[in-house]
């Protein structure tokens, strides 16, 4: 039987410890505040920013959505992530991805400070994640995070075992590849151009699917043995516009020994590891 890793399994043993640290910190006189900074109107952004001004609110923290409009200018846009992250009372921020076309080329996670970049994805920030030296003190990108203390939670053993990640991301793919390094794994990352993908697939012991393509990865690419962990980041529209992941997963029931659902999987973790970056944040700022 095929172990189903979900989010739900790893909130019902860690939420009630993060919404006692937001308790603790609020009591403190600190409530942790987060502003989203949402420019135009993309439907999946929308539900994304939404999902995870309800989860921080449930914590008991505070979250603003400023909503920008479309056709702002790159100059606008610039002055309203220094305004929003300059201010003493946002301890964390960011900029929901994608951006509008002419705005694409912005490197905008340089943009906010280290400090209240609960993203993971400033350059201060990962190059903690490059050198192997962090803690529960430091920044790490939300859904990379979230794999690996998934994977943690079920007990999936990491020390020496080959990880084949799909996908060179640097929201995903490169920061998790380091990541795992720093759990001792020994890493592959695969992308478009890899020759022989499902012979390093086939090789793996744990299959990291996160290329943005619905229902990739099929029983094809696992080995006989039964015995692959397989996690799927993908969040997708399948042909039928139902939201699916990168995992063709109904082919691998019963063909692996455990693998994340969509939805339910690796996606409530990104949100979780958000949350938990903001306390980190506004922990780190009060302690300054
Ligand atoms: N768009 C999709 N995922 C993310 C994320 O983790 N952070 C930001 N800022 N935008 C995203």
């Amino acid at each position: 039987m095929t172990i189903l890793i979900t989010a739900k399994d790893y909130k019902s043993t860690n939420l009630p410890t993060l919404k006692k640290q937001y308790a603790d910190l609020i009591e403190k006189g600190t409530i942790p505040t987060l502003h989203v900074i949402l420019v135009g109107e993309n439907p999946a952004s929308v539900i994304y920013t939404r999902n995870k001004k309800k989860f921080i609110e449930n914590l008991g923290g505070k979250c603003e959505i400023i909503n920008l409009p479309e056709t702002i200018s790159e100059k606008e846009l610039l002055e309203n992530i220094n305004n929003i992250s300059s201010s003493p009372d946002i301890h964390g921020c960011f900029v929901q991805m994608p951006l509008p076309q002419h705005l694409s080329h912005l490197d905008v996670g340089q943009l906010i400070p280290p400090s209240k970049d609960v993203d993971g994805f400033h350059a201060e920030n990962l190059y903690h994640v490059m050198t192997g030296n962090f803690d529960e003190t430091t920044l790490l990108p939300c859904t990379p995070k979230g794999v690996i203390k998934l994977l943690k939670e079920y007990k999936v053993e990491l020390e020496g075992k080959d990880v084949v990640i799909i996908g060179r991301s640097m929201i995903v793919g490169k920061p998790l590849s380091l990541l795992f390094t720093a759990e001792n794994s020994t890493v592959t990352i695969c992308h478009s151009k890899t020759k022989d993908l499902i012979e390093k697939t086939k090789a793996a012991n744990i299959i990291v699917a996160a290329i943005g393509k619905a229902n990739f990865l099929n029983a094809d690419y696992l080995n006989e043995k039964g015995d692959q962990v397989i996690v799927d980041v993908g969040i997708n529209k399948d042909s039928e516009g139902k939201l699916c992941g990168d995992v063709d997963t109904e082919s691998m029931k019963n063909k692996c020994h455990a693998i994340t659902p969509v939805p339910g999987g690796v996606g409530p973790m990104t949100i979780y590891c958000l949350a938990e970056n903001l306390l980190v944040a506004a922990n780190n700022l009060r302690n300054k």
